[in-house]
């Protein structure tokens, strides 16, 4: 045999687009989601929601549900609470009500259930149901939650006198102050990141069912964190883990929806428990839209101190986050407001300070990291708009602003101005790339011209850095479990091989980047290696899949696994070939005697070895799992600058261009990561311009339907243009890669908004708050007064 170096590409390792293998399935309508999975002697569970947003419950009357044929059950609190169920603990510390027992607290709160033989049976026997409300007072803002006087929500809460979450600080309020006293220019700004809703296509769902004969509980689900999950199970149901099994299937999209625990999850455990039969529950797009988890709702007050020439001195932010009801997103323990403190990393910005504040109203709970790393795309967004604002305030040149102040390639690792370490970038160079393909200097001349005849043209430039990757143990961890994650290789004897993760893709392609990274470490073909996750029987403990994290921890375990396996293959081949472990060395797929390059024996022979003939004294088998947890987080870097045209009549506006130059270090698979891209850019964009939910002052959720919170279809999406000319390899992860997956969603918003905003230059105007719909453009270009997105409150009481 003629020696010949795999071809890494050819056998899908790092750097192949392969094409997702998974797709396969998703195109021909053969995926396998939790809908349809139908199991012998399947009940089905409809939820009965309230349709106040604050009220006492007089009583309950559920006889004429009862009466109805084909029910089987009927849940109300009353009967949660006689198992010690009412309330279950969420992923913050905080309780939750799993039917309500006293109070309704959000409009779509969860007041009663139904199991039946069919869905549509369950929903007859909900709407039969009488529910006797006693309105009370509503609440839907922070400002509204934290005034004087309020109406306590969470009064069934020892030790709440107010409705207060939290208060967090970090950073460093002396030198801050200090700071501001030397500036020349103190620029500040306003403004409301809006509630947005991650809307995955599939909706919530699990089907329980409980084996009475072995006691085990198995729920398929659409989770993306089957462990967790599996954690909350035993601690809400008092079961022990290794008698319950969650399964995720195949998931259609989940965007942080599908990291808490909802009621409907614990309610179908119970019935099932109750009635020892499968309970499928599956809620509807209404359902979604209105009681689980929302995104963002932050106010931000923000101070910039300025030198004359440019450099920035200091930052002062406050926020204050409304999470509704209950305080129940995932949220790293030790950071109250998630990563919102990431804000400025790119910039070389002495010294910050933020002061955060949580707040219950009547609203569905919220603050979920909707594709974001834990607030991130908050922190963005409000750095990004500070930073046009403060070179608006100066005079100065957006570019040129941000370039003077950027951290330079050579200060790595980096000190951010609230204590974290940033690992690599080239900040300049991703800008530099970005101007010259949107055409900057020719776009101002245009700008400037097209405003001589009326027409408003504007350019928006927005950067991005994203703490990826979490944790490391050492500061992440949720509910006192620290973020890691995990990779479980078994190799059979024929060279193939099965790889599990703890992670869980919702759509991320994870079943065939994964393959890749094995391809990369071993030279076994990426087809070769079948991928499985979502199973807690068979996949190893871990965290699961959000705020990108899949690729900075589990697809760092995928590459440490695999090195276990090729040690243990090392001294297979050093058998085979009859020389001493340091005599052989490595090219992809085969080692060889370093003096004798032609004798070789490839990866697979060693798989064979390792089942058939293996050394004396030399434990059986190929496989290995490993636990990887990160020393740092990754930061990938991406600049996105967009131009538009605003029409001064009606306030519409058009995108004319959008380029994204996206610096995530080393990438596995190409092709998915500008899919990951452009799949982000579409949602910022449709933030930024069309996803309208808030509330009435009744508490009455407005733009619960697809009518008013708009999904953008091809039709009503721009172009982007894609650059990866910048790849600045992470120095700590295995493979040189940094996560991905939502950095266009968290920086593109700033873009659109900082576009619209240089449009209307001229006016006044330091903000309109997103979505900057036609009217409020118009409201803003007409008044010459910023345009807030607030909800109404009501001021007749
Ligand atoms: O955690 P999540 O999978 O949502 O995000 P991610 O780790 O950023 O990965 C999203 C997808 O892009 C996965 O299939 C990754 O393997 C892929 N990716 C890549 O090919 N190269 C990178 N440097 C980062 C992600």
């Amino acid at each position: 045999m003629t020696r010949q170096a795999v071809d890494e590409i050819k056998i899908g390792g790092i750097g192949a687009s392969r094409k997702r293998v998974e797709d396969d399935r998703f195109i021909r309508g053969k995926g396998n989601y939790t809908d349809d999975i139908v199991l012998p002697g399947m009940l089905h569970m409809e939820i009965l929601r309230s349709p106040l947003a604050h009220a006492r419950i007089r009583s309950i009357d559920t006889s004429k549900a009862w009466d109805i044929p084909g029910v089987h059950l009927v849940l109300t609190g009353e009967m949660m609470a006689s198992r010690n169920l009412a309330w279950m603990p969420t992923l913050s510390y905080d309780t939750q009500a799993v039917l309500a027992t006293d109070k309704v607290r959000f409009q779509g709160q969860e007041v009663a259930c139904v199991i039946a033989d069919d869905p549509y049976i369950a929903k007859d026997a909900c709407e039969a149901i009488d529910v006797d409300y006693e309105p009370l007072p509503v609440i839907v803002s922070p400002a509204q939650a934290l005034a004087e006087g309020a109406p306590l929500i969470r009064d069934d809460k020892e030790n709440q006198p107010d409705n207060v979450i939290y208060h967090w600080a970090v950073g460093d309020k002396d030198g801050t102050d200090r700071a501001f006293e030397q500036a020349d220019l103190i620029s500040k700004l306003e403004l409301h990141y809006p509630r947005s809703h991650p809307s995955p296509i599939e909706c919530c769902g699990s089907i329980a069912d409980f084996n009475r004969a072995t006691s085990k509980l198995t729920v398929y689900m659409t989770t993306q964190a089957p462990h967790i999950i599996r954690a909350a199970v035993a601690m809400v149901a008092e079961l022990p883990e290794h008698m319950i099994r969650i399964v995720s299937p195949d998931i259609g999209g989940g965007f942080g929806n599908k990291v808490p625990v909802y009621p409907g999850y614990v309610c179908s455990i119970l019935a099932s428990i109750l009635l020892e039969r499968p309970v499928k529950w599956i809620e509807d797009k209404s359902g979604n839209l209105i009681s689980t988890g929302f995104a963002r709702d932050v106010y931000l007050q923000g101070e910039m101190a300025l030198r004359k020439d440019g450099k920035i001195l200091a930052v002062r932010m406050h926020t204050d986050a409304d999470h509704g009801a209950f305080f129940s997103d995932a949220q790293p323990s030790k950071f109250k407001i998630g990563l919102m403190h990431s804000a400025f990393a790119a910039y070389d910005i002495p010294v910050a300070h933020l002061t955060a504040r949580g707040a219950y109203t009547n609203k569905a709970p919220g603050g979920v990291a909707y594709r974001c790393s834990f607030r991130v795309t908050e922190a963005m967004f409000f750095q990004e708009r500070m930073i046009q604002a403060a070179a608006s305030d100066l005079g100065m040149d957006q570019a040129e602003f941000r370039r003077m102040n950027f951290v330079s390639d050579d200060d790595f690792p980096h000190r951010t101005p609230f204590g974290f370490l940033t690992d690599s970038g080239q900040y300049a160079k991703c800008l530099d790339v970005g101007l010259k393909a949107i055409g900057y200097e020719n776009f101002r001349t245009q700008q400037a011209e097209a405003r001589a005849n009326g027409r408003l043209l504007g350019l928006g430039i927005s950067t991005m850095t994203e703490p990826l990757g979490a944790g490391n143990s050492r500061e992440f961890d949720i509910l006192g479990i620290k973020m890691f994650d995990s990779a479980e290789l078994k190799v059979h004897m024929t060279g193939k091989a099965i790889l599990r993760t703890g992670a869980k893709s919702q759509g991320q392609g994870h079943e065939t980047t994964w393959a890749q990274i094995v391809a990369h470490e071993l030279g076994i073909p990426a087809q070769d290696v079948v991928v499985e996750e979502g199973d807690t029987d068979t996949a190893p403990f871990g965290m699961g899949t959000y705020a990108s994290r899949s690729t900075p921890v589990a697809g760092a375990a995928v590459a440490m696994v695999s090195r276990k396996i090729k040690a243990k293959a090392r001294k297979l081949a050093a058998h085979l070939l009859e020389v001493s472990e340091e005599d052989i060395d490595w090219e992809l797929g085969r080692f060889y005697v370093r003096s004798a390059p032609d004798r070789g024996v490839t990866i697979q022979e060693c798989a064979m070895a390792a089942y058939s003939n293996m050394p004396d004294g030399m434990e059986p088998g190929l496989e290995n799992t490993a636990y990887y947890d990160p020393p740092n987080l990754t930061w990938p870097f991406a600049v996105y600058i967009v131009t538009v045209e605003v029409d001064p009549v009606t306030g519409v506006w058009d995108v004319l261009n959008m380029v994204a130059v996206d610096d995530c270090g080393v990438r596995i698979n190409p092709m998915i990561v500008e899919g990951q891209i452009m799949g982000g850019l579409t949602e910022a964009y449709a933030m930024a311009n069309m996803q309208f939910i808030t509330f009435d002052a009744d508490g009455n959720c407005v733009g619960a339907n697809y009518m008013d919170y708009l999904l953008p279809s091809a039709w009503e999406t721009p172009g982007f243009e894609l650059h990866s000319e910048v790849v600045t390899p992470c120095p700590h992860h295995p493979l040189g890669a940094k996560g991905i997956g939502e950095c266009a969603a968290v920086g593109g918003p700033a873009a659109f908004v900082n576009a619209v905003m240089d449009a209307i230059s001229g006016t006044g105007v330091r903000n309109i708050d997103m979505p900057l719909l036609p009217d409020r453009v118009w409201d803003a270009i007409t008044s010459r007064r910023d345009v807030s997105g607030a909800p109404p409150v009501r001021t007749d009481e």
